[in-house]
């Protein structure tokens, strides 16, 4: 299939796509010669050789590197070697901009704390996708697009109903997701504007739906039906929390407060659960499949599933007294890290996290302080003047306060991620379509530095059939 960008149909000023830079920016690899532009010079201690590669946006190309080679005729090239991609940049993006260390974070140029003051969480997914802020009559008509599409096909209600009544909610959300490519096979024709259209318009929408539901499931709750009269969060909190009454009305504090966590995980540039979506989508699989790679990413403790770890480990520190003990025990190496602290890319306290505890004041203002606040505070206190926190530049991240303001809502402690999920969803599909649409971007494949055994005969030593004999034997007893 071409990958060619063909107009949206929603007749939103040919928006659908994220609109493509107007000049091309120079790229890295024009060329490799010297003259052309800035450049690095290597020299080859092996060889004595000297190489000029270009540098070109603060980076040179990882493929100019191939040209330096030992001088042997097997030697492919040199390659560079960075594993966790501490220093690789895979895209270009024009999505997400942070300064880890200045505590900058913003979407498409806006800042992070003025879109968290004054924007709806749909307004940020439209900009996040297409660059800019909606129109009202684009906005209208997007709003009007997700609400149509929150119902989410019956038998998907049979398909949750298959999973243990303990099952966790993100095993649940993930492999819901990836079952929605099921229900819509047509959305595999991702170069064609239309189905990505519809396939993101369906997953915002229906996220929500599904997350509700495993909620519902795991309480043993009948599920609700979205009730499209209410905005994008209070339908969500109606499906979650709503008994008997004919309407719910969700309380206007936790409304905003989940709003406004939304837009804060919206997106986060190239982390591990949209390298994931990325680097799955760049099979060009179907968006829900490509999607439910980023929710198993995010379900990990180190990334998402942080702030459902955060509240353990203060359950497990238990009194504002053991705090100095255990702040002593990460220090040690004993394996347990503080969870909500460090971040790859902010070497300063994260933007977000900020926000965050304001949030959480205005929340506990409403329903009283969470018991366990008074742990996170000293946590905090004594992490931000610890040589072993501030040499390593560990601040609070944005999962540390989350999980307190969501067990004020009401929210079990392993709901938190799939309320990340939700969130982050509007970033996954901008990036994942940006990916798509790159023309530099091809199927993802990274290197390696081969380190096993060299060729060596293969000489038949077992007796193969023996493990399934005894198996046999075993059954046959039995009986
Ligand atoms: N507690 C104690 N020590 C830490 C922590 C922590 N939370 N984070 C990093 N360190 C230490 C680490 O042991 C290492 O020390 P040393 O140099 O002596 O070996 C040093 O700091 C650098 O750590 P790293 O593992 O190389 O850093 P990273 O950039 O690979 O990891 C991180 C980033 C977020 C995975 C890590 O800081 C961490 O595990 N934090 C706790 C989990 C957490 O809160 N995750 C949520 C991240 S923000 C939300 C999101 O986007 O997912």
């Amino acid at each position: 299939m071409p990958k060619t960008r063909t107009d949206s149909t929603d007749g939103n000023s040919g928006t659908a796509t994220a609109a493509p830079p107007k000049t091309k920016p120079a790229s890295p690899a024009a060329s490799s010669t010297a003259n052309a532009g800035p450049a690095l010079e290597i020299k080859d201690q092996r060889t004595n050789k000297s190489y000029s590669v270009p540098v070109a946006d603060g980076a040179i190309r990882a493929t100019d590197l191939k040209k330096i080679n030992s001088g042997d005729p097997d030697d492919p090239g040199l390659m560079s070697y960075d594993p966790a991609f501490l220093n690789t940049a895979a895209c270009r993006s024009a999505i997400t901009f942070i300064d880890g260390d200045k505590g900058i974070l913003r979407y498409r140029g806006y800042p992070i704390e003025q879109l968290a003051e004054s924007a709806t969480f749909l307004e940020v997914a439209w900009l996040l996708r297409h660059g800019e802020l909606p129109s009202q009559t684009e906005y209208d008509k997007f709003v009007h697009e997700i609400t149509y599409h929150t119902y989410v096909h019956e038998n998907m209600r049979k398909f949750l109903e298959g999973f243990r009544y303990d099952a966790h909610p993100m095993a649940m959300l993930n492999s819901t997701v990836a079952g929605l490519a099921s229900f819509y096979p047509s959305a595999r024709n991702i170069f064609d504007a239309e189905e990505r259209h519809i396939s993101i318009i369906r997953l915002l929408a229906k996220v929500p739906t599904i997350a509700a539901a495993c909620y519902r499931h795991v309480k043993g709750l009948p599920f609700i039906y979205p009730d499209n009269d209410l905005p994008y969060v209070e339908n969500f909190l109606s499906m979650v929390a709503r008994m008997s009454e004919s309407k719910y009305e969700a309380n206007p504090v936790f409304t905003r407060a989940l709003e406004t966590l939304f837009i804060l995980h919206a997106d986060h540039e190239q982390n591990c659960s949209t390298s994931a979506v990325r680097a799955v989508g760049s099979s060009h699989v179907d968006p829900f499949s490509a999607i439910s790679a980023g929710i198993a990413a995010l379900f990990g403790p180190l990334h998402g599933g942080a702030n459902e770890q955060v509240l353990r480990m203060i359950g497990e520190i238990g009194h504002v007294k053991n705090v100095p003990a255990f702040i002593e025990g990460v220090k040690g190496g004993k394996g347990q890290r503080l969870m909500g602290f460090g971040h790859r890319v902010y070497k300063s306290y994260d933007p977000r996290a900020k926000i965050v505890k304001k949030l959480a004041d205005e929340v506990f203002a409403i329903v009283g302080v969470d018991k366990d606040l008074e742990i996170a505070l000293e946590l905090e206190r004594i992490a931000l003047q610890d040589e072993y926190f501030v040499s390593r530049k560990l601040y609070p991240n944005v999962d540390f306060y989350t999980g307190l303001i969501y067990r004020s809502m009401a929210f079990p402690t392993d709901f938190f991620t799939v309320l990340f999920a939700i969130g982050r969803m509007p970033g996954w599909l901008a990036q994942w379509e940006e990916m798509l649409l790159d023309k530099e971007q091809k199927i993802a494949r990274p290197r390696q530095i081969y380190t096993g055994p060299a060729e060596r005969s293969y000489k038949p030593t077992l007796n193969q059939n023996s493990a399934r004999k005894k198996a046999g034997k075993k059954d046959a007893l039995r009986q």
